[in-house]
């Protein structure tokens, strides 16, 4: 088992450069599915969720050759399956995103169902409607999703219940190619949307409107291959972000558009965080105390659930009391009892933490429940009293591209380390 062992107290400066976002780089991949021939991602993380994309596109047909660390030519020339087998989407629910390119390129797919994860349910039902409104057709049997296309797919107005990022995403995809015109209508805006259709559009599609709640979508007889940089992970950016303001920086972080992570640094500068902007990236800093701001998590430009753990991490040092609202996730509170661990003092009330600042955190075990938790507990580790050891860190190596080397590189005192499992019936 490997963890993350971090020793506290030590100063945190200089700069970091992030790398291309997790969730554009995954999707990005998928789409190549619907532009036969190779397809050059540069910017990509080298994270474990792209390996397990790889390993999807790989399960089609496709073939991927690693040009350099960042740099992926797909070639899905060969692509000639569309099941996608539950060992991976297990592994990894953004799986589900070769959904849409499937239909779209071979008018039929079949998708492992995703089950629950550690941040809940994550249900699926607003893709299966709206792709049904295009006309794919849906059973599920043993555990399976098969989408079929009888009479093809023709464009319609799709509402969604809520701004999904992934059924905006399927949705964008499978439309591409269906007669006449697709609305998705209370579109998610989220940066990495905005992304794909980018890299769409360079292949031949005809996408308008994507950053904006109404996508409309003509549809064309097919894609080419394109050269597309995956854009900068904003989510990476805000944890550095945090990491600087915790422990006080200043901390340069750069390799994205500051646009990106609007309100998470007015929230941050309404805490007392000093943050000066260059044109890809901020300085982060910080000299007084941290304030207590209340926070709800919604969709973009809303407050990304994706950093409600790091941010609590800071809160919970804070000289008094908010409250963090989670909107998107139901089971994204878990990281606050296992901060509790280390001296943070905070109620979960439903979908509502009350956060009261404590002056201190001592250094604890703890486990990491999901990706964004297990960078707060790191984050919370650079500043607490002695030793912090975070386990379960297979969460964090899914999302952060050699995290402990670039803590290390800021000047904190963190290791990986290997410890034995422990055997229960051993002597
Ligand atoms: C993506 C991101 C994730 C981020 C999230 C919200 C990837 C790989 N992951 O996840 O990091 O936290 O956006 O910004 O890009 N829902 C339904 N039915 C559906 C679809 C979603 O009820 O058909 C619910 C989900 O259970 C969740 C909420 O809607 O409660 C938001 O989900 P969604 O925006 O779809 O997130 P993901 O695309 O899964």
């Amino acid at each position: 088992m490997d963890v993350i062992e971090v020793e506290g107290g030590y100063p945190i400066q200089g700069t970091i450069t992030v790398e291309g976002a997790k969730n554009s780089a995954l999707k990005l991949m998928a789409a190549t599915i619907m532009a036969p021939g190779v397809t050059t991602l540069t910017n990509v993380p080298n994270i474990a969720d792209v390996h397990v994309m790889g390993k999807v596109l790989k399960a089609l047909g496709a073939k991927i050759d690693v040009l350099d660390e960042h740099t992926l030519a797909i070639d899905t020339s060969a692509v000639d399956k569309w099941e996608t087998p539950y060992s991976l989407v297990s592994q990894m629910r953004a799986s589900t995103a070769v959904m849409g390119p499937l239909i779209s390129r071979f008018g039929k797919a079949i998708v492992a169902m995703p089950g629950g994860c550690n941040i809940g349910a994550r249900k699926i039902d607003m893709h299966i409607l709206g792709l049904e409104a295009l006309g794919v057709h849906f059973e599920i049997d043993h555990g399976n999703i098969h989408a079929t296309t009888p009479d093809g797919l023709t464009g319609s107005t799709v509402l969604l219940n809520f701004a999904s990022v992934g059924a905006t995403e399927n949705l964008m995809m499978a439309s591409v190619f269906a007669k006449g015109t697709t609305v998705i209508d209370n579109a998610a805006r989220e940066p990495e949307i905005v992304d794909l259709a980018n890299m769409l559009n360079e292949m031949g599609a005809c996408i308008k409107g994507a950053g904006s709640p109404l996508i409309e979508i003509e549809g064309v007889s097919k894609l080419h291959p394109v050269t597309h940089r995956v854009v900068g992970d904003r989510i990476e950016a805000g944890t550095f972000a945090a990491i600087g303001a915790i422990a006080g920086g200043p901390v340069t972080v750069k390799g994205f558009d500051p646009v990106h992570l609007g309100l998470v640094l007015k929230k941050f500068d309404q805490m007392g965080i000093d943050i000066t902007y260059e044109e890809d990236g901020i300085t982060v800093s910080r000299t007084a105390d941290l304030m207590p701001v209340d926070i709800q998590t919604l969709p973009f430009p809303g407050f990304p659930t994706d950093m409600q753990a790091q941010t609590m991490a800071l809160l919970a040092l804070a000289k008094g009391s908010c409250v963090v609202t989670e909107n998107v996730f139901e089971n994204r509170f878990m990281f606050a009892s296992e901060i509790q661990r280390m001296g943070a003092n905070i109620t979960i009330e439903g979908h509502h933490a009350i956060v009261r600042g404590v002056p201190a955190y001592s250094g604890a075990e703890v486990q990491a429940s999901d990706l964004r938790a297990g960078a707060a507990l790191v984050i919370a580790g650079l500043v607490a009293d002695g030793t912090t050891v975070v386990s379960n860190i297979h969460h964090i190596d899914r999302g952060y591209e050699k995290f402990v080397e670039k803590l290390q590189s800021l000047g904190a005192v963190a290791r990986r380390t290997t410890r034995p499992d422990e055997d229960v019936f051993a002597d």
